[in-house]
């Protein structure tokens, strides 16, 4: 029997897309460029280098990280809340296709239920939408723990203090805007009970994992600094911090 299996999209898939196009034509003035000779040499060697650096480099480390992408991931030791609580209510912000959501679905041992809400941009992962993420709960058997629907993350559309915790997987890198930034913390706090947990994930800029997978492009994160300054300014209480391949993932707590 031919079963269905989930589809999970690859995260920025045009642009790496794009950036292999750019990267092969890099290659071929690079070629062209050594086997030609004088001036012309000397003007397409370099500049075949710096179109492999900026577009190549960036572009086969997305796709190293796109099929490695979460394999490392586990639930049980980086979010050990979920467990620890009965029937816990989770808010996965961001959620996508479901990738990291429908993890934690499935590790659920005491009950509980996930909402998952995101805008889903098609640009963050291809494939990205409402439909692709229910249909991947119903394809990995979770669908009855799972609720999710459209939701922007500086407004989010549900009432104070209704959920246990809340997951924000490598999401607030792409709400560029400081001030949005600061309302979806606002947002998380706000939605959070007393004594709620936080868990964020985002690529840290300073690690050298980072740099060697994505090139020039790793300067589009932010350093670990920056996430917990945030943080602490909107009151969380910083409870661990865990590095892995250059993903960060804070668990922090509202008082
Ligand atoms: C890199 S993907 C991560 C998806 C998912 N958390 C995962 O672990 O696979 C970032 C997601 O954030 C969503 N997103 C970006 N800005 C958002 C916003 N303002 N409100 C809600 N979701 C947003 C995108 O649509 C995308 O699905």
């Amino acid at each position: 029997m031919n079963q269905e299996k989930p589809k999970y999209g690859w995260y920025v898939k045009n642009l790496i897309i794009t950036l292999l196009i750019f990267g092969i034509l890099g290659i071929s003035v690079f070629l062209f460029g050594l086997f030609s000779e004088g001036l012309l040499k000397f003007i397409l060697v370099p500049i075949g280098i710096i179109i492999m650096v900026v577009c190549l480099w960036p572009g086969i480390g997305m796709t190293i990280l796109n099929l490695t992408l979460g394999e490392s991931f586990d639930v049980d030791k980086e979010m050990a809340a979920i467990n620890e609580l009965q029937s816990p209510q989770i808010l996965d912000i961001g959620c996508g296709t479901g990738r990291t959501a429908i993890k934690i679905a499935k590790s659920l041992k005491n009950g509980g239920h996930l909402t998952g809400i995101d805008i889903y941009s098609r640009l963050a992962i291809g494939g990205n939408a409402l439909q692709t993420v229910e249909h991947n709960a119903e394809l990995e058997n979770i669908a009855e723990k799972t609720t999710f629907q459209y939701g922007e993350a500086t407004k989010i559309p549900f009432e104070s203090e209704k959920f246990d915790i809340v997951n924000m997987s490598s999401v607030l890198h792409e709400i560029h805007n400081p001030d949005d930034q600061q309302k979806v913390l606002n947002e998380i706090y706000r939605v959070l009970k007393s004594n709620g947990v936080f868990y964020i994930s985002e690529w840290n800029r300073n690690s050298w994992q980072l740099i060697a997978m994505m090139g020039i492009f790793s300067f589009v994160f932010k350093p670990k600094e920056y996430w917990l300054k945030l943080l602490e300014s909107h009151g969380f209480a910083i409870e661990n911090y865990n590095l892995k391949q250059g993903f960060g993932i804070f668990s922090v707590r509202k008082n």
